[in-house]
């Protein structure tokens, strides 16, 4: 992906100070219906009340015990325990989600390997780039559905040539299509994994926006992963930014488990390195702010505030979908999420269409992606038919 999204939200922005019709669909950043940033005032009170010494010391690399507990129930919420029963585990604190998949690649490659990810996805390449890395694709979608042939025969493909595999999977609410996998395709996932005895695969799930899917329990997929066996080392990244809608904070973990204890004790120390040789510690008022919401009476009010976003987004995406079938304009598959694509026929030049007509988007995997957490119900009433009419589909 060549564009920038930063360069087309900040184009957005300069551009609805002159004009007043300005939709801004490019960025992956909740904003409430009165277009508050982050839509929680109970978190941006939670970091303007930390004491100095929550905010201002050097932490510990990996976020310290408190932290790396905390983030680990975090994640895996109600299966902690049996988790914990099961496999070996351990934590680091980064900067970001982006922070745990950089320190992956870092740790898990050499120059000229292959990652493996899906032909729909986010900008791992950008992380891939800078670790000397090619991408190595399967297809994502056969027809509403996760495309698992693919997968295997492409990841098969891969182990034949490479030992250690890189492979990614991002869910749920897949960036950029709202894509989340049902737990029978999650499944299926797991099973193929499980075939490569004779490689090392390090699974890298990407789940940044865990908090955000509408899945009836959106920990449950967690209980599948003691299912993976030895040659497995599984990463979890984790993204507070998305969590708590505190992107600029740069707040995530990097969370590893296996069956097999010296690769977590490996995984750990690597990854405390790999952060102390580049980015050195994660801002330890981002550790404190995970410390701070994961007290039990913190979490509650926290949790409250997030069903309020998880009901608005939910809103906002079935309108946008609702309306965008009425008058048959296509997506790629939506379950859940942050974004949605629609399918265009020149990406590059219909987000330039877009934006003459003050609509800002970005170009993206076949179509044109729209962050529909950045925008209130109101702007997506007739969103989809203004898109049709502007590109003529
Ligand atoms: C799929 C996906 N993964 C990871 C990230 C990284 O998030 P951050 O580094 O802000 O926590 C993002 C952010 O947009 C994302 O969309």
């Amino acid at each position: 992906m060549s564009v920038d999204i930063l360069k087309i939200s900040k184009d957005a922005i300069a551009a609805s100070k002159i004009y007043d019709d300005v939709i801004n669909a490019s960025i992956g950043m909740f904003y409430d219906e009165d277009k508050s940033i982050g839509g929680m005032p109970i978190v941006s009170q939670a970091i303007r009340l930390l004491p100095d010494e929550k905010i201002l010391p050097y932490p510990a690399v990996d976020g310290g015990i408190e932290f790396k507990n905390n983030v680990i129930s975090w994640v895996l919420g109600q299966y902690e325990k049996s988790i914990r029963e099961q496999m070996f585990i351990n934590a680091c604190a980064t900067p970001g989600g982006s922070g745990a998949i950089a320190s992956t690649f870092a740790i898990y490659s050499k120059p000229g390997d292959s990652i493996f990810v899906s032909d729909i996805r986010w900008q791992y390449e950008r992380f891939a780039d800078r670790a000397k890395l090619n991408v190595f694709e399967h297809k994502l979608f056969k027809g509403d559905n996760f495309d698992l042939d693919s997968f295997k025969k492409r990841l098969s493909e891969l182990c034949e040539i490479q030992k250690q595999v890189i492979v990614i999977i991002n869910d749920p609410c897949h960036n950029p299509t709202g894509f989340t996998l049902s737990e029978t395709e999650f499944q299926e996932i797991i099973n193929t994994l499980n075939l490569f005895v004779n490689n090392d695969i390090i699974f890298l799930y990407d789940l940044a926006y865990l908090d955000f899917s509408h899945e009836k329990d959106n920990r449950k997929k967690m209980t599948y992963l003691p299912q993976l066996k030895k040659h497995v080392m599984i990463i979890l990244s984790f993204s507070g930014s998305k969590t708590f809608g505190a992107y600029g904070l740069r707040l995530g973990a990097a969370i590893g488990l296996s069956h097999d204890e010296e690769k977590v004790n490996q995984f750990h120390k690597k990854c405390v390195n790999e952060a102390r040789g580049s980015w050195s510690a994660t801002p330890t008022v981002s550790i404190e702010l995970l410390n701070h919401f994961s007290k039990k009476e913190n979490k509650n009010a926290f949790l409250k505030g997030l069903d309020h976003i998880n009901t608005l987004v939910q809103q906002r995406s079935s309108s946008f979908i609702e309306q965008a079938k009425e008058i048959g304009l296509k997506t790629h598959p939506f379950r859940s999420g942050f974004y949605t694509v629609v399918l265009t026929p020149d990406p590059d030049k219909d987000y330039l269409k877009l934006a003459e007509h003050h609509l800002y988007a970005v170009p993206m995997s076949g179509g044109i992606r729209l962050a529909l957490c950045s925008l209130s119900k109101q702007e997506i009433i007739g969103l989809p038919q203004k898109i049709k009419s502007i590109l003529k589909l």
